[in-house]
């Protein structure tokens, strides 16, 4: 008993303070890098509104008064980068229809003349006839170059948050993103906020672009929702080393874990945060940014935020009453 009473008087003092105070390190790291603070990314772009990663995402994203937009990349059998999530064609596409007899559906097992002959979009029409839009039927997958075309972080304002999707399938995909950037002629700028981010599962993949492109920051996504201090540690020591922040899975992520993230100066962004709730919530825990899927609504609500400073706090009761 008398154990018990100590340690829930250590979780008390060394925790459950965050909860009544959060840390407040976060706008200091965030400064660092230049970002505005909030930083705000669109998941696979509008993907609440739009079928996810694709022209119509990318463009609606683009409107949003948000900072980046997150897209996953992979590669083809005949070595092109292409915008992607899953590792299947399966539910975001017809391929089943078009290839009846593949033997799987693996993505990296097509080349991109085969991906350009399929239909990206109409699973979104099928699955949200609320969302649905006759335009997006037909939809094309997205080259990284044609992504980079689209957005131009240089004339859109528009950042791009490039996850390196399973890179341990496509050997040397880091170097390959780093070439198609150059070709585009996309380079940090000192003083500026990043035009690129980088975002992986994978420490080495990370480590492998603070290799090839220092300048550009680095975010090691973990997976679980349910985390206890050992792994949430076991992350902060390995992103210490390989990357600039955390892209850390929502519900996980307590006020503690914040602060112990803002202590090693690394920023927390939280994904993916949907709801007026949720943005509550981690803004009270003093998130750094947010991974949404729905920047339409949450893209303006921090813009106005930005411009009236001190007045945030009355415009966030505004805006999570409606
Ligand atoms: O931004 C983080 C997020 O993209 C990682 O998860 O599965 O959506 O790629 P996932
Ligand atoms: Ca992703």
């Amino acid at each position: 008993m008398f154990i018990l009473i100590i340690l829930i008087t250590v979780f008390i003092y060394f925790e459950l303070y965050y909860l009544i105070r959060p840390s407040k390190l976060g706008k200091d790291i965030i400064d660092k890098y230049n970002f505005d603070y909030p930083v705000l990314i669109a998941h696979r772009g509008a993907s609440y509104s739009a079928p996810e990663s694709t022209m119509p995402a990318v463009k609606k994203a683009v409107e949003s008064n948000i900072d980046y937009i997150e897209l996953d990349v992979q590669r083809t059998n005949d070595g092109e980068l292409v915008i992607f999530h899953d590792d299947n064609l399966l539910r975001l596409s017809n391929a089943e229809e078009v290839f009846p007899d593949r033997k799987n559906y693996y993505i990296r097992n097509f080349s991109l003349a085969e991906l350009k002959e399929l239909d990206f979009g109409s699973w979104f029409n099928d699955s949200h006839p609320y969302r649905a839009d006759e335009d997006y039927t037909g939809l094309s997958i997205l080259t990284l170059e044609e992504v980079i075309d689209i957005v131009n972080p240089d004339e859109s304002g528009v950042g791009l948050a490039l996850e390196l999707k399973s890179p341990y399938l496509y050997p040397n995909i880091e170097e390959q993103i780093i070439g198609a950037l150059k070709d585009k002629d996309l380079h940090e700028e000192e003083g500026k906020e990043p035009k690129v981010l980088f975002f992986s599962f994978s420490p080495a993949s990370l480590s492998t672009m603070k290799e090839l492109r220092p300048e550009s920051p680095r975010v090691l996504l973990t997976r679980r929702n349910i985390v206890v201090r050992r792994q949430w540690n076991s992350w902060l020591n390995i992103a210490e080393d390989a990357a600039d922040g955390l892209g850390a899975k929502g519900h996980a992520v307590f006020p503690w874990y914040i602060a112990a993230a803002h202590k090693k100066g690394l920023f927390v962004f939280p994904y993916v945060i949907n709801t007026a709730r949720q943005f509550q919530i981690m803004s009270w825990f003093s998130a750094d940014g947010y991974v949404t899927d729905h920047p339409e609504l949450f893209g303006n609500f921090f813009d106005r935020v930005r411009k009236l400073g001190e007045k945030a706090e009355e415009i966030s009761e505004d805006v999570f009453s409606d």
